[in-house]
């Protein structure tokens, strides 16, 4: 996975938790204390090493790996993704906005990288309002997806209902009816 994952993962720690949470979670990683992703952004860095790392540092932080996957995806939201991909954001305004540009976003972003294996996202529209979204990616990270999603939504000051059909799919409703961002999990 591109190291652009971990160089967010890194300030998405440092902001929420702290420099030293930051360099206690590198240890429990064995590696350096004062390691950094910044030069890494364009690495490929080992698939099985990537996911651990989401994982041990939620262990070292001593937080559910699915609180940190929500702090991952505000922060890539309203934080990194701004600054470093701000092309993507001109003339975007709601979540229902950037999910409609995301498949192209990845492919695009992507596509100059070798070795890079981005998701890919099928949009199927039920309704002007409603999307059966299906997530392919084999490293079958839909929750961080779901995140990712929650983030869109705290970035824009937006809402909507998600529902997770399947670890592959998900529905999406939009619309001024929904006043509060919602989970529904029909997989637990
Ligand atoms: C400026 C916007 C964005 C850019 C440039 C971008 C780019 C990337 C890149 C480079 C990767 C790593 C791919 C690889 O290693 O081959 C990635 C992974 C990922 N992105 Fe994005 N992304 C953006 C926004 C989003 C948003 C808003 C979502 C969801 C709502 C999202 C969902 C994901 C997921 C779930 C992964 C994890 C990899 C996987 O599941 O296979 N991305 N993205």
């Amino acid at each position: 996975m591109k190291g652009t994952i971990h160089y967010c993962l890194e300030g998405t720690i440092i902001k929420n938790h702290g420099e030293k949470a930051w360099q206690n979670c590198m240890k429990a990683a064995g590696l350096p204390s004062d390691y950094t992703y910044i030069t890494k952004i364009r690495d490929d860095i080992d698939e099985k090493e990537s996911i651990n790392l989401f994982v041990t540092c939620s262990k070292s932080l001593n937080i559910p790996l699915t609180e940190l996957f929500d702090q991952f995806g505000a922060y890539w939201c309203c934080h990194y993704a701004p600054e470093i991909y701000a092309a993507f954001f001109v003339g975007i305004k709601s979540t229902k906005n950037a999910i409609t540009k995301l498949d192209w976003v990845h492919d695009r972003v992507t596509r100059h990288i070798p070795n890079s294996n981005p998701p890919r996202f099928i949009y199927n529209w039920l309704n002007d309002d409603k999307l059966q979204l299906t997530y392919q990616s084999e490293r079958g990270l839909i929750d961080l997806f779901i995140s990712l999603i929650k983030g869109l939504n705290t970035c824009f000051k937006d809402t909507c209902r998600i529902t997770k059909n399947s670890p592959t799919q998900l529905i999406l409703e939009f619309g001024d009816d929904i006043t509060q961002t919602e989970l529904i999990d029909l997989t637990s």
